[in-house]
């Protein structure tokens, strides 16, 4: 089967990288993963802003600490999804993102905002998909007794969780974990695991075969075996 880049014109380079829109609405851990990765000159990728839909949010800090532009589009000011979401899009559309990426950003998107980025949004999740989607991953994992999870990048389609996988990472669960500590450990390779798919892609190592996306070079050397958190 034909293998397709998904970003068409990489590879990207540093006087024309990807141009990347974060979508935050907290802490803003991956977004400082991000920052510190593409923060030089030298970068394929670039973070040309970061949007939170929550006033106030840690992230919007770190933002403004690295010299990234960010807004503020809070949903609490709109009568429903679809006003927000236009809100967004007009906001974004400023920057010209190529990609965007969900870093910790609580609102679903409508079906409407995922075609108007169709195959052009990535999002981090805190398990090994399609397993503990949603809200809490780290505690459903507790809960199940697994004694593996992991996170997963992906790309975003309509469901919860559950676009086309890009890369993982397998964490494992220690005898003595709470929420927080596995919650941290996840992150720790999350934010290893997520600049290394964007870098992937601007270079043009990431391909469509049919509805599976891959990665060359990336897998399995991230699989997050023998990394430490
Ligand atoms: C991450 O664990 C990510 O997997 C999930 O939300 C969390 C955001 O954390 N989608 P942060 O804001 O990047 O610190």
């Amino acid at each position: 089967m034909d293998a397709t880049p998904l970003i068409p014109r990489a590879p990207c380079s540093p006087t024309t990288p990807l141009r990347v829109a974060v979508l935050v609405s907290g802490s803003g851990s991956n977004l400082q993963a991000m920052l510190d990765a593409f923060g030089d000159a030298s970068s394929q990728v670039r973070v040309e802003v970061v949007v939170s839909n929550v006033p106030g949010a840690k992230a919007l800090d770190r933002a403004a600490a690295a010299g990234v532009p960010s807004l503020v589009v809070d949903h609490k000011g709109y009568a429903d999804r679809p006003s927000f979401e236009r809100a967004l899009l007009e906001a974004l559309s400023t920057y010209s993102p190529e990609l965007i990426v969900l870093a910790g950003f609580m609102r679903i998107l409508s079906p409407t905002f995922i075609e108007a980025f169709a195959r052009r949004i990535v999002n981090v999740h805190p398990a090994l998909c399609p397993a503990f989607p949603g809200t809490h991953a780290a505690r459903q994992a507790l809960a199940a007794g697994a004694r593996i999870t992991g996170c997963t990048v992906h790309l975003v389609d309509s469901g919860v969780d559950t676009g086309p996988i890009l890369a993982q990472a397998a964490v494992p669960i220690l005898t003595d974990d709470d929420e927080a500590r596995l919650q941290q450990r996840i992150q720790g390779y999350e934010h290893r695991l997520l600049p290394r798919v964007l870098r992937a892609l601007a270079e043009g190592h990431a391909v469509t075969r049919g509805n599976r996306v891959l990665i060359e070079g990336l897998e399995p050397e991230a699989w997050g075996l023998g990394w430490r958190a």
